[in-house]
Parts: C-alpha cells; sequence; structure tokens
C-alpha cells in the first residue's frame, strides 16, 4: 500500500535538520523565579532574572498583562498563557508563522512528507476497517502551515475510491496568519469565503475542489452527519494539546487561617502556581544572586504604583499564599490528583478535557477515529513541563510575553481519562505508543527507501536518511522516542492499524 505513494515535488524538508524541535528536554529549562507574595525570602531558588526583559512601551502585551495583575492580582498560569499565545492583539500564534529555519521551531510535518503521508495512511486503514463509509470529513486541529494536510490529501490520490469519499476538510485554527498560509497551502487561488454571522471561513481545496472550512473553536464543528449524509470524522490533532494553557498546582499540608489545627493534623489542600511581576531596579538585575535580605520582589497587587515606560514588569512564577478557586476545585475532579502525596506539583489542562470530549463526540458507533501525536509521558502526570522557544532555543516563557511559544508536556492519561468520561460505552482510546514505533509499523522504513531511490543526487537520498532518522530516532530524548502517539476509535472495532491490530 504504501508503495502506492507517489512523490511529490516536496521531496524533502530536510535541509533544516539542525533545527530544534518543540520537544525539549525539561531538563533543559531554565528554571523561573520562585517567590511567595508576602515577599519573604524563603525561597531558597531565587535566580537572577534574565535582563533581556523589555519596557513596557516595547512589549504592549506585557504591558496589559502588568496592568491587569496590578489591579486584579495574580493570574492563573493559564490565563496568562492563554494570553501569550492566543490574544487577539499580541498573542504569540495571531500574527507570525513560527515554522522553519527564519521561525522559532520545527514540527515532523514540516521535517519530510513523509510523515503526513503515514498519517493518511492512518486514516485510510481506519476507513476500510470501518467498511469504507462513503462520506468522510477530515479535520485537523492546529494545523500550522497545512503542510500535514496536504500530505495527507496527496497520500489519499492512488486510492480513487477513498479520496472520493473525502466530502469536507475542517481545520480547527485559532491564528489568521496561520489560516492564510493554510488556506494558500490546500485551496491555491480559490477564493477564501469569511460567514460574518457563524464566524466560519471556506474555500474549496486543490484536491477535488473539496469543500475546506475554518473554525476557530471546537464546539463549532459539526457533529456526526449533515443533512444528506451520515459523515465519518477522522480527526487529527499533532502538536496541538501541548500549545493549550495549564494550570499548576503544588499539594500543601496545611490551608492556614482555615483551620486551627496543628500543621500535622490539618486535610491537605492544592495551592495554585499564579504568575505576578515585579519592577526591579536596574542595578539589582545586574546582581547575580538574590540573597535573602535583598528581594527585590514588589508583589504588583500590592504596589499600587502605576508602570513607567521604561519599567521593565518581570514575570513570574510563584505559589498562591492561600487557596484559589481553581486550587479547590481543579484537582478535585479526578482521584488521579487526589492520591498524590504532600508536596507533588501536577500540571493540569482543562482546555485538553474539554477538546478531547468534543473530539469523542464526533466519533460514531461504527466509524471515525481521532490520532493524537504530541510529547509528554505515557502514564504520569507532566510536571514542571511548561517552555518558551524562540529561534530555535529555550528562553524564559515569562520574558516578553507573546514573542516565544510556549509549550508543555501532554498528559495522555488525562485525554485517555477524557474521552472515556465523555463516551464509556463508544469508544476505547489504544496507546500512547513512541512515534518511531508508531511509524515503522505504518511503513515508514519502505517509504524512506523509495523516496530515497526517487532522489538523482546524493545529497537528496543523504536528506531523506536524515529526515528519517530524525523522525524515528530515539536516542538522546530524540523525536521517536519523545513524541506518542495515541488512537480514540470506535469500540467495537478492535486495534487500529499502528497500535497492534491490522486490516
Ligand atoms: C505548534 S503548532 C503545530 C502545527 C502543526 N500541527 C504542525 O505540526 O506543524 C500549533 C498550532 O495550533 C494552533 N493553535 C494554538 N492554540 C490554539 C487554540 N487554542 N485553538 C486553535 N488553534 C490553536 C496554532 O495556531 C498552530 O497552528
Amino acid at each position: 500500500m504504501i508503495s502506492l505513494i507517489r512523490q511529490s515535488k516536496a521531496c524533502h524538508r530536510a535541509s533544516a535538520s539542525l533545527l530544534k524541535t518543540r520537544a525539549f528536554p525539561v531538563s533543559a529549562i531554565k528554571p523561573t523565579i520562585r517567590f511567595n507574595s508576602t515577599v519573604s525570602s524563603s525561597s531558597s531558588g531565587l535566580i537572577k532574572p534574565a535582563g533581556t526583559t523589555k519596557p513596557v512601551n516595547e512589549n504592549e502585551l506585557g504591558k496589559v498583562l502588568a496592568e491587569t495583575i496590578r489591579s486584579q492580582g495574580p493570574l492563573s498560569l493559564a490565563a496568562f498563557m492563554r494570553e501569550c499565545l492566543t490574544n487577539p492583539a499580541g498573542g504569540y500564534y495571531i500574527n507570525k508563522d513560527p515554522f522553519g529555519k527564519s521561525g522559532d521551531f520545527i514540527t515532523s510535518p514540516e521535517i519530510s512528507q513523509m510523515f503526513g503521508e503515514l498519517v493518511g495512511i492512518w486514516v485510510l486503514t481506519q476507513w476500510m476497517l470501518q467498511n469504507k463509509p462513503p462520506a468522510v470529513r477530515l479535520i485537523e486541529f492546529g494545523p500550522g502551515r497545512g503542510t500535514l494536510m496536504s500530505d495527507m490529501l496527496r497520500s489519499a490520490r492512488p486510492f480513487k475510491q477513498f479520496e472520493n469519499a473525502i466530502k469536507e476538510v475542517y481545520f480547527v485554527e485559532a491564528s489568521p496568519t496561520l489560516r492564510k498560509a493554510q488556506h494558500k497551502l490546500i485551496c491555491g487561488t480559490n477564493e477564501l469565503v469569511h460567514d460574518k454571522a457563524t464566524g466560519v471561513y471556506s474555500s474549496k481545496s486543490l484536491y477535488n475542489g473539496t469543500p475546506v472550512f475554518w473554525v476557530e473553536d471546537a464546539k463549532i464543528l459539526p457533529q456526526k452527519s449533515s443533512d444528506k449524509e451520515e459523515f465519518a470524522n477522522y480527526i487529527i490533532a499533532h502538536e496541538f494539546f501541548d500549545a493549550l494553557p495549564i494550570y499548576q498546582f503544588e499539594k500543601v499540608a496545611d490551608e492556614p487561617g482555615v483551620s486551627t489545627k496543628l500543621p500535622s493534623q490539618r486535610p491537605a489542600s492544592w495551592r495554585e502556581f499564579v504568575v505576578d511581576y515585579c519592577v526591579p531596579k536596574p542595578t539589582e538585575l545586574e546582581s547575580s544572586i538574590l540573597l535573602p535580605n535583598q528581594s527585590i520582589v514588589k508583589a504588583s497587587a500590592k504596589n499600587g504604583g502605576k508602570l513607567d515606560k521604561n519599567d521593565k514588569p518581570v514575570f513570574q512564577l510563584g505559589l498562591a499564599p492561600s487557596w484559589t478557586v481553581p486550587a479547590r476545585i481543579i484537582p478535585k475532579t479526578h482521584p488521579r490528583y487526589d492520591a498524590l502525596p504532600i508536596g507533588a506539583k501536577v500540571e493540569i489542562c482543562p482546555d485538553a478535557w474539554e477538546i478531547t470530549e468534543q473530539m469523542a463526540q464526533r466519533i460514531d458507533g461504527t466509524k471515525g477515529g481521532v490520532l493524537v501525536v504530541d510529547y509528554g509521558p505515557s502514564d504520569t502526570i507532566p510536571v514542571n513541563s511548561l517552555r518558551g522557544i524562540k529561534d530555535h532555543k529555550l528562553v524564559n516563557p515569562f520574558e516578553n510575553p507573546g514573542e516565544a511559544d510556549l509549550s508543555t508536556d501532554v498528559d495522555f492519561q488525562a485525554i485517555k481519562v477524557a474521552a472515556m468520561q465523555a463516551r464509556p460505552n463508544d469508544v476505547a482510546v489504544y496507546g500512547p505508543v513512541e512515534q518511531g514505533d508508531w511509524l515503522h509499523t505504518m511503513g515508514i522504513g519502505a517509504r524512506a527507501t523509495m523516496l530515497a531511490n526517487t532522489q538523482t543526487t546524493e545529497e537528496g537520498k543523504k536528506r531523506v536518511e536524515q529526515a528519517y532518522n530524525r523522525l524515528v530516532e530515539r536516542g538522546g530524548g530524540a523525536m521517536g522516542k519523545l513524541y506518542k502517539v495515541m488512537a480514540i476509535v470506535p469500540k467495537g472495532q478492535g486495534k487500529p492499524v499502528g497500535f497492534g491490530g491490522d486490516i
């Protein structure tokens, strides 16, 4: 089957092989400043804030965030991340194309066409397993430049019955800039129409003229069927979940002010890490270590004073001094958090639950499927994984809001729980399995050989080999091991291909 895939002109994208992906080893992340908002210096981890933070007049989003914190108090990490990533004025994804050599990072579909083709083949195998439903809707969350979908659609070409069954393509995309890039790649010069009433954009693809739609919110995606046809929804989310905002919590022994009991007798509770800012004096920014009696942290909510245009607000993550509403509610939503000991830290992404529910609801009793590819631990809860990425380097995620990509490890087990809770009788979840294993099962070896054989130069052959290695290698935190693949499919169908199943 793999051998039927034809080579496209864009035969490789691996020349950027030295570029970094978004999944860096957590150990490489620069620690953020810890403080407690009583400004005591009990925190042993105080380190020098990065001195490159811009004055407020050079970073509008930073200014807005600092003013918000000044008037309302520290922000949830999730709120801070959401603004940094998708604020309509200055959010990271809104106005820029972050991919490739001139961008900030590179992803698997941008490394090689093989990746998107094999995702396309996975969808084809699902469709065949499900007795070839006549109407297929392909849905992609966070499609970036549209490269993966373009490679998927091209890989469907040799399978005419399947290609003809693809009746609609949907993208869930928050970025107007990337929506334009996706439209150009998938639809060429076909008109992009905006329905102001629904907010949905639409066009026609270069592949059979298939209608293509863009929505910003998963809730707007059509449910299972249209007026005329029962659609099988096949949903792809590659490096999407890691871009969603998270909360961080720590389990503590006591809750001051609530109980009069001795600390050892008080019930454990969760405390939230929140984002505050301070305005260090320039000389203090230059000292490398902040000693206990030299604390420069002026918790902004208590600071009262307005920011001058040359002020450099330094955003910081710290443990809230007492309970917050998210800390009371979010970690209580599942026993896996409650079971953790005092001192445990967790990252929780409620947006991922909500989106998984939306995905699971679009799987019919017998058709459809979801493929999630991302990085994160297979079976533990992520901890301290927030990272900022700019110019292919790790940066402080709290510096210059909106200018760096922010991402976190994905909690695959939370996705599994969310899917099973949403549709306990109708869906089954498989994986996560390592990307390298999954790609090998899908036939990347044969595909790479074929692609290399079509290259006319040694350099071309080498590029295919490098791209192949990059996608599957497992050593030293390489993509083949770091990235994982998970599938949500109709319960009765059995194991999908790539997860121990066959067709
Ligand atoms: C890291 S990129 C991954 C792109 C692509 N899947 C790839 O692998 O090349 C994240 C994508 O998700 C989109 N995105 C981020 N947050 C989003 C949100 N809350 N809703 C919809 N799209 C979002 C970004 O605009 C971007 O297209």
